[in-house]
């Protein structure tokens, strides 16, 4: 059966592609961001996975507002880049994991979540940078991928709740995959920030610091409120840690215990308070 090692969890920002670009990482003001990253690529070079199972959210790259899937889960064979509208240098594709991408379909469906299939799927900077920072130096990841989008963008939302389920299921179905490999579950997105309207720039380090703690010690905290609480707490684009809640889930699966490799929180990038943690299955 496949191991599921852990699971990453990182904030993703359209102008940390630029950074990287432009390699301003031990710039004062990107410092304390890309800090971070080392002690957990020294720890994905050693545990080495195979694969990486995504939950992030578009931004009107692939989906747009007129159709958008709560749940939607890519079964291609390489998942390509474009610029959704940052003007930040587009990426090579990411290979996929088509066998995990059908196994993970069916038993998602089984398991009564309707998802949508994605035999071709457009991936922005939410699915494509966390690479670029996780495995620095690669022109591409030496991983394979599976991306499952969770739409954070327009409401009706999924709850919190739901999320946390949905992970679960993708945790379950990873170790009951009939395979040798090894695989990491990657939620992107986060923390707190709101990038319009009356709260623009709005950040909660009270409430991030709580949730970073939950995610250690308490995974289904965060499962208590509603999306509306969420986005109260975290602005209007924070509720993207729907996407860390999932990896949580995966990685709790029946019952596991995790124990954390690494983490950082630093604000600001850009309008965003930054979060990082790695945790791996005991
Ligand atoms: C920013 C943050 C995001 O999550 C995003 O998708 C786009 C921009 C920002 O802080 O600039
Ligand atoms: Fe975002």
């Amino acid at each position: 059966m496949a191991h599921l090692i852990g699971g990453l969890a990182t904030s993703h920002i359209p102008a940390i592609g630029g950074a990287i670009h432009k390699g301003k990482q031990q710039d004062p003001y990107w410092k304390p961001f890309f800090d971070g990253f080392p002690p957990i690529s020294h720890w994905l070079a050693q545990v080495k996975p195979d694969t990486v199972v995504v939950f992030y959210n578009d931004h009107g790259l692939n989906f747009f507002l007129d159709k958008m899937p709560t749940f939607a889960v890519g079964a291609a064979p390489e998942y390509r880049n474009a610029d959704e509208g940052w003007g930040i240098p587009t990426t090579a594709p990411l290979p996929g994991n088509l066998d995990l991408s059908w196994h993970l379909i069916n038993h998602l469906i089984e398991r009564e979540f309707d998802i949508v299939t994605c035999q071709e799927m457009l991936i922005d900077h939410a699915c494509t940078l966390p690479f670029k920072l996780f495995w620095p130096g690669h022109e591409v990841a030496p991983v394979k991928i599976v991306p499952i989008n969770i739409n954070t963008v327009q409401f009706p939302l999924p709850t919190a709740r739901r999320v946390y389920k949905l992970g679960q299921a993708v945790g379950e179905a990873i170790r009951a995959w009939d395979s040798s490999e090894r695989v990491v579950v990657l939620g992107t997105g986060g923390l707190s920030h709101q990038l319009e309207g009356e709260r623009a720039g709005f950040i909660n380090k009270r409430f991030d610091l709580q949730f970073l703690d939950s995610m250690e010690s308490n995974p289904e905290w965060a499962t208590q409120f509603s999306d509306l609480e969420l986005v109260e707490k975290a602005g209007t684009q924070g509720v993207e840690l729907l996407n860390w809640l999932a990896m949580r889930g995966a990685v709790s699966a029946g019952g596991a215990s995790v124990k954390k490799v690494h983490g950082n929180y630093h604000i600001p990038i850009s309008n965003t308070a930054t979060g990082l943690l790695a945790l791996e299955v005991a």
